[in-house]
């Protein structure tokens, strides 16, 4: 009979024999941006987020950094919108002045700008629409310009989450020739159409005003597609590779890992964070067991990144 048993008998050999744990090296933080001062602004659908203004998000990162987080996600909210959303590559943006901002008080914290739209539209999609369709070449268009305009102010990479096609090498293109080679794209490469981004739609204020995003984002049931995508982002020049959601998704993480030598990263997005939370509030679940386990499981299917939410708290287990 195999004793399984003799390799669990005691604390101590359980720590030898375990294969997978979350460290401080992989945690990127995400962090929304708000306009004005002295802002941090609870997001309901979201219990421990705020949404902050730049001062504020400086205080966020300061006691982040003091934890031992590395890298910070931000995501500009609340922003002026418009047809073609010229605010997004507004060189004196929010979302710019907070690149700058970062970088000159913590260089050391590697920074990581989303890029997307649909927090700058007028109608919330993530691509500029002609005749209410999206139009993908004038799409990426101004997804280059957006990430351009962010490398101009010291970001350290970008991640374009809009899925739009070519979006990745449209980006790469831009940087280069205008020397920003050594800024770096992380593509949101398997986005699929989730309703686990519900709770990010309130603290981003980004849902669509009509329609969904079904027509560009993947759908869920989809595995092999997930694996194209991938492949796709890859040949454009991605430096790291995303899936997102993360939880409902290991199967993807799992068959990425054997696809790509890259950095591979997931997204524990807002609906994954605020099931947790809730379940917890409730007290149906222990949240610090919960949190290890599900940080724990995307190393374990082969992820080497982990945005989430939980940073701080994964932060404090680890230092306890
Ligand atoms: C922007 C974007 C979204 C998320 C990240 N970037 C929302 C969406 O696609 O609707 C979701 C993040 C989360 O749910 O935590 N396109």
């Amino acid at each position: 009979m195999n004793k399984f048993h003799r390799l669990r008998k005691s604390k101590a050999i359980l720590e030898l024999v375990k294969e997978n744990q979350y460290t401080l090296n992989d945690l990127i933080y995400p962090l929304f941006i708000t306009p004005g001062k002295n802002k941090k602004e609870p997001i309901t659908a979201m219990p421990g987020q705020y949404r902050f203004s730049v001062d504020q998000i400086i205080d966020e990162i300061a006691g982040a950094r003091e934890q031992g987080i590395k890298a910070i996600l931000i995501f500009g909210v609340n922003n002026p919108k418009s047809d073609k959303a010229e605010y997004a590559y507004n060189p004196d943006g929010l979302t710019q002045q907070t690149i700058k901002e970062i970088k000159n008080k913590f260089p050391d914290i590697y920074l990581i700008a989303d890029v997307c739209i649909c927090a700058y539209t007028s109608h919330g999609h993530c691509g500029i629409l002609v005749d209410g369709k999206i139009d993908n070449n004038l799409s990426i268009e101004v997804l280059a310009k957006t990430a351009l305009s962010y490398a101009r102010c010291g970001v350290d990479m970008v991640a374009p989450s809009a899925m739009m096609d070519g979006q990745v090498a449209a980006i790469r293109q831009a940087l280069d020739s205008d020397a920003f080679t050594q800024t770096a794209i992380m593509g949101y490469s398997a986005k699929f159409f989730s309703s686990f981004y519900g709770p990010f739609r309130e603290a981003a204020d980004s849902a669509p005003q009509f329609g969904d995003r079904s027509t560009y984002q993947m759908e869920p049931a989809n595995g092999r597609q997930a694996l194209r995508e991938i492949e796709a982002d890859i040949t454009e020049g991605a430096d790291v590779v995303m899936i997102k959601p993360a939880m409902v998704y290991q199967d993807i993480i799992w068959q990425a890992r054997q696809l790509s030598r890259l950095p591979l990263a997931v997204y524990n997005v807002s609906g994954e964070y605020s099931m947790i939370k809730s379940a917890a509030a409730a007290g149906y679940i222990d949240e610090r067991k919960i949190v290890i386990e599900t940080l724990n499981s995307f190393k374990r299917a082969g992820a080497d990144w982990i945005i989430t939410y939980f940073s701080r708290q994964a932060a404090e287990y680890l230092n306890e």
